[in-house]
């Protein structure tokens, strides 16, 4: 047996989220992504993951209230912080900060931990321009609040609009790595803070979602649309691989990827986005799928969804750095879904290893 990554090993039943990496299509509870991203804002699509999961039901607009609340009572956790903290690199300086509050399985702490990232991440990016954070506003649904917070004035409706859809499609997607990670620690009946804390640590990976930041780079260091394939062909003679393709489930283009490309559009149409940064990153698309289809005619390599995520958030004014912690805002709401479902409905999970290391030698 190798190290095979549990390549097609099933670890858990769940009724949150479909990926058909064959077909191209995600299914969040019974909703195919392309419906959901037109319909749900992110408290929509977070009350429907946490149906069935919390003491109480809770409808969009309980959510959206309490969540107000929410981030205005994780704000004070900001004055309290150390500088050591503060600046570390802004996803890690999110984690520092929500491993400070208190643990639990009910739907306080899961407000809390909705609230946290949305509120952290903007405030530590702030502080570290030398900018003071901006105090949360509970009236604003949470992407509203979350640019609010992040450039210190009202969003336009496209920008909210265009968060919401990120929020949404990547509010779930099956047993990725992270979401893994919250279900094997909510195995052990450790609490929901914990669960999200190992959730992070492995998201932030660049195998995972720490991937949109280098998409960025690269369309940066490609620079015009004339050198993207000497650039890509370069890049994979030197053994590097292509950030935002590729797929361990996908063998096709990554839904994801087209529902964020549908959420840039109306911020093309009314200017709000660079058009020659979308224009060179189309050329590099194309460069990329035709060259991997050459050098990799055995793998399947598509697009996958960090590459428009990195349009995306560069669109709404985050720092590259600040990608992952974003992804990390979106994705809470799924792994908490998959703590809860896996604490009321599973078992400790704890696989085996084949030992392959040497034998105590006989006395
Ligand atoms: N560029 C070039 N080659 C690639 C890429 C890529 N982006 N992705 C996979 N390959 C190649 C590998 O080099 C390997 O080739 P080989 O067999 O000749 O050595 C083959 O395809 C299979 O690669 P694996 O690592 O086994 O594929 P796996 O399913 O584990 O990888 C992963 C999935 C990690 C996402 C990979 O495609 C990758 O590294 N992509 C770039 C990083 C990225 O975009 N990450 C974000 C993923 S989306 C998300 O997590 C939210």
């Amino acid at each position: 047996m190798k190290n095979n990554g549990l390549e097609d090993v099933i670890a858990a039943e769940t009724r949150l989220s479909d990926v058909d990496g064959e077909a191209g299509r995600l299914v969040i509870r019974g909703v195919s992504l392309d419906l959901l991203v037109e319909r749900a804002t992110y408290e929509d699509a977070a009350a429907l993951l946490l149906d069935g999961f919390l003491e109480r039901p809770v409808t969009a607009a309980d959510l959206k209230a309490r969540l107000g609340q929410a981030r205005a009572e994780v704000f004070a956790h900001i004055h309290t912080a150390d500088a050591a903290l503060l600046n570390l690199p802004p996803v890690d300086a999110m984690r520092a900060l929500i491993a400070r509050l208190p643990d639990g399985e009910d739907f306080e702490t899961t407000l809390r931990l909705l609230a946290a990232p949305a509120v952290f991440l903007p405030a530590v990016l702030r502080l570290q321009k030398g900018e003071t954070p901006v105090a949360p506003t509970p009236s604003l649904s949470q992407s509203a609040d979350i640019l609010a917070m992040l450039d210190a004035s009202l969003p336009t409706r496209e920008q909210v609009s265009a968060l919401d859809a990120y929020l949404v499609t990547i509010s779930d997607h099956g047993l990725n790595a992270s979401t893994f990670a919250s279900r094997v620690v909510a195995s052990t009946g450790a609490g929901l803070t914990s669960s999200v804390l190992a959730a992070i640590s492995a998201l932030k990976g660049p195998l995972h979602g720490g991937a949109p930041g280098p998409v960025l780079d690269m369309l940066d260091a490609i620079g015009s649309e004339d050198s993207a394939r000497t650039w890509l062909g370069q890049a994979l003679d030197r053994g590097e691989r292509l950030m935002g393709f590729g797929h361990r489930i996908y063998r096709v283009r990554d839904p994801r990827a087209d529902a964020l490309k549908g959420a840039l559009a109306p911020l093309v149409m009314t200017g709000q986005v660079d058009r020659n940064r979308i224009r060179l990153a189309e050329a590099v698309e194309q460069a990329a799928l035709a060259i991997l289809r050459e050098r990799k005619p055995d793998r399947p390599l598509d697009v996958n969804v960090e590459f428009y995520t990195a349009l995306l958030l560069d669109a709404l004014k985050f720092p590259r750095a600040a990608f992952t912690g974003v992804f990390a805002i979106g994705r809470t709401v799924g792994w908490i879904a998959h703590a809860r479902e896996q604490a009321l409905e599973g078992r400790l999970i704890r696989p085996r290893s084949v030992y392959i290391g040497p034998l105590p030698q006989a006395a």
